[in-house]
Parts: C-alpha cells; structure tokens; sequence
C-alpha cells in the first residue's frame, strides 16, 4: 500500500488555501492509503524569533486537522518535534544537500528577502528537513498546494541520490492532489496566493465569524462596470470565479458565468452569493475547531498515539538507512 505524508507548519491561521491544498486531500486520504499528517513545528522555528505562542498555535493546527474530518484513529496525526527520528535523518540528508541548490530554493529567496536580519542556517536547510519529514515513512503521496511542488521535487532529489551512493532505500514522493493539478487559492484582492501571514484581509481562515467572512469577501475588488460581450475577463472578476469554484454549487457559477456572458451581472450579488457560500462552508469546521482546541488531554492523548506511530515506521526506515550507510559497526 502507498503512505502519505504531509504537513502543516504552526505559524498561524490555517484557511481556505491550507484547506483546498492540503486538508481536503487528507480526509479523502486516510480512507485510501497508510497516512501521517503532522504539525510541522520544527519549520515554524526557521523563522520564529521567539515562541510564546507557538504551543496555542499547535493545538490549533491539531484541532482544525480534526475539525475538517481527520480522524485521528486512521491516520497518524502528530507533531513533528516529538519523532525524534526526524533529526537524524535530516542530519544524513545534510550530506546530501548542496548550498548551491538550497540557496536556489525560492522560498528560501523569499523568506530571506522578507526577513534579512534572520536568514539561519535553518531556513536554507529548510527542504533537507521536508524531504526527512517525507522519506522517514518512505511515503510517496504528498498531498500539498501549488507552493511545495519545488521542495517535493529537492526531497525527490535527495532521495535518489542517497539511493544512488548508499543503496535504494527510498521510494519517489510526489505531489498529490486528486484534481490532478496542484491547487492555488488566490487571495481576495487577487495578489498572489491565500497565506497565513500576508495581508488578513484578503485571506479567509477557518476561524473568521460570519460576519468577518461577509466582511471582506464584499470588499474584494471587482472590475468596474460590466464588461463587453467577448472581451476577455478582467483578473479580479476571474480571481472571484475561482473562489466560487472551491464553495460554490456548479449550477450556481454556471448562473452567474451565463450572467456575466450577456452582460446582466451584478458584481455585489455575485460576492453576496460567494460570501453565504463560504460562510456555510466554514461556520460548521469553526465551531468544532473552537472545541477541540481548548481539550487539552484530547489534544494531549492524540498527540501521544500519534507520535508513536509515526515513531514506529520511522525507526524502521532508519534501520534501513543506517544499514544502507555502512553505520552498524558491530
Ligand atoms: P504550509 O504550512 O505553508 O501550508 C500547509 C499546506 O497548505 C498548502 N497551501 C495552499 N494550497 C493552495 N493554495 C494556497 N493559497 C495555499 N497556501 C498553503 C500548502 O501547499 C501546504 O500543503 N513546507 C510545508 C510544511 C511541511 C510539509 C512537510 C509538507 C513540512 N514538512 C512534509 C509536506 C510534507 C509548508 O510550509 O506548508
């Protein structure tokens, strides 16, 4: 049977773009395959400065996993830092690793940029770390976003050149999602990707009120005035069809796509109607979320069982790794 593997780091808000990139992907998974999902704190540290608010960030992440449908009795949900596992073979992958190629790595470029003052031996290894995450459980389905294709395809790199030099070990991960093509969640005024930490307003998380929902989907920016039969759609008005794909019913989109064709659409009624859409879609995963967060010894008992069993597989992979190495002396 395949294994998966994926993460989410703890450094704030999880929403839509965590949840049509990543979230969605899971529940359909731990039906189908062997499934380790975790909370990647370890990450969060490359560019945590200090971390008073990291255990309440944890708990969140663990709770918004449950809240969207995993089930933590057939996948493993677990926090990175407590498989120890993880910083060994992340060490080993070190070897592997060129500076040339990590330096190379775009969010590497970005974060640097973003942050000159904090650019740590830890952000430019940051892909070692991911792909120890992904071949501890020598998974090959990674469910992500768009965003992670470039580390997927480093952690396939140092997978095969481990298995090159030392012996095959580890099988090729891939990005995943059952769409086909990885997903990109815009964010509400069209400018990039939905993120947790760029620009609130014009990202939608799991925990936002209705209100704050209806808030800023009504002041994403439309074109003004319809448009001219035949012309092509302007980017925002073309940004906002994409959201309505994700929570919108298909009949609903083909109204307003056959409205905006002749000219008729009303952009305020198109948010309104994306704005109800997504309130229903995330008031029901808020109110569980809100639950589960502060259930300190369900949270605790969950990340227990799950440590172990991703404990378990991966020290069968670093049987295999350290045998491959030539490290059992005696
Ligand atoms: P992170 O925490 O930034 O994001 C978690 C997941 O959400 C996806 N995502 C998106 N998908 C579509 N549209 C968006 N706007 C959007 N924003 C975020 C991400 O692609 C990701 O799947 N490096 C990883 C965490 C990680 C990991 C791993 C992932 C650590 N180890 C091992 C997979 C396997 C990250 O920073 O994700």
């Amino acid at each position: 049977q395949q294994i998966v593997m994926s993460g989410i780091r703890p450094t704030g808000f999880l929403h839509l773009g965590n949840y049509f990139g990543a979230l969605r992907n899971y529940v359909r998974m731990q039906n189908e395959f062997t499934c380790y999902f975790m909370v990647a704190d370890l990450h969060a540290l490359t560019t945590l400065t200090e971390t008073k608010e990291l255990k309440s960030n944890v708990a969140r992440v663990l709770a918004e996993n449950i809240a969207c449908g995993l089930d933590p009795d057939k996948a493993a949900l677990y926090c990175q830092s407590h498989v120890y596992e993880t910083n060994e073979l992340y060490l080993l992958l070190n070897m592997l690793a060129y500076k040339g190629e990590l330096e190379k790595t775009v969010t590497f470029k970005e974060k640097a940029r973003l942050h000159p003052d904090n650019v740590n031996a830890g952000l430019l290894t940051y892909p070692v770390l991911q792909a120890a995450d992904i071949l501890l459980h020598r998974a090959t389905l990674v469910p992500v976003g768009k965003d992670q294709e470039q580390h997927l395809e480093m952690s396939r790199n140092f997978g095969n050149r481990f298995n090159h030099r030392f012996g095959d070990v580890f099988p090729e991960p891939h990005a995943f999602n059952y769409g086909d093509e990885l997903v990109k969640v815009p964010s509400l005024d069209g400018a990039g990707k939905m993120s947790k930490s760029e620009n609130q307003f014009a990202t939608i998380y799991l925990s936002d009120d209705d209100e704050l929902i209806r808030k800023k989907v009504m002041k994403a920016k439309t074109d003004s005035g319809t448009p001219e039969p035949g012309t092509p759609m302007g980017e925002n008005i073309s940004n906002l069809f994409s959201l309505m794909k994700l929570v919108c019913a298909p009949d609903v989109i083909e109204q307003f796509m056959n409205t905006y064709n002749n000219g008729t659409i009303r952009y305020g009624d198109l948010k309104k109607q994306l704005a109800e859409d997504m309130v229903k879609f995330i008031s029901p995963i808020r109110e569980k979320a809100e639950a589960i967060r502060t259930d300190e010894k369900y949270l605790k008992e969950i990340m227990e069982k799950g440590a172990a069993k991703a404990r378990k597989s991966a020290q069968a992979t670093m049987l295999l790794v350290r045998d491959a190495m030539g490290l059992n002396y005696y």
